[in-house]
């Protein structure tokens, strides 16, 4: 059997569950601006139901953490609240922005699983599955956002390229520490 590289294999864990976490905060931020400035019943629908699976994501790598004994990233606390932050700040710039949000994140995030996927052996056959199946999730994500609004048009391309470096930046420390 091809054995995965089990340095790799800990810091994808690490990384994967900082980054599931990331987007349940994101979504928090988005629901609490929808909770109190912004009136939008069905983005909050659609921001909810997206949630619900990062939750399942980020259980997920929250058992295989303790399963393994993995240390969880220590910058949890920062990603809790710049990923409040996040959600709060683009969700107050309005629909297309908070939708530009989660499509950005979610451009970031299928490029990263593909690589994990492309790295894992199978020895690790649950963990490759289960990322396959986030990774779909993550791409079905990216659709709705473009659906509901999402662009890169005019000053968008901006905030676009602003998150996507910021979530490749949170990404690289996450893995290491
Ligand atoms: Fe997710
Ligand atoms: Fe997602």
């Amino acid at each position: 059997m091809k054995k995965s590289n089990p340095k790799k294999v800990e810091e994808f864990i690490r990384v994967d569950h900082a980054g599931e976490r990331g987007a349940i905060k994101i979504y928090e931020g988005q629901l609490l601006a929808l909770n109190t400035l912004i009136k939008d019943e069905n983005l909050k629908k659609i921001i909810e139901e997206m949630k619900v699976h990062e939750k399942e994501h980020c259980d997920f790598f929250e058992k295989e953490i303790e399963k393994r004994k993995i240390q969880p990233t220590k910058l949890l606390p920062l990603w809790d609240l710049l990923g409040i932050g996040l959600g709060f700040g683009s969700t107050l710039l309005g629909k297309k922005a908070a939708m530009l949000c989660t499509a950005s994140v979610e451009e970031v995030i299928d490029k990263h699983y593909l690589d994990q996927i492309n790295q894992l052996e199978s020895d690790e056959k649950k963990l490759k599955e289960n990322i396959i199946k986030f990774r779909q999730d993550e791409l079905d994500h990216r659709d709705i956002a473009y659906e509901k609004g999402a662009t890169k048009q005019g000053p968008y391309f901006i905030l676009d390229k602003i998150i996507k470096l910021g979530s490749k930046i949170a990404i690289n420390i996450s893995e290491k520490i």
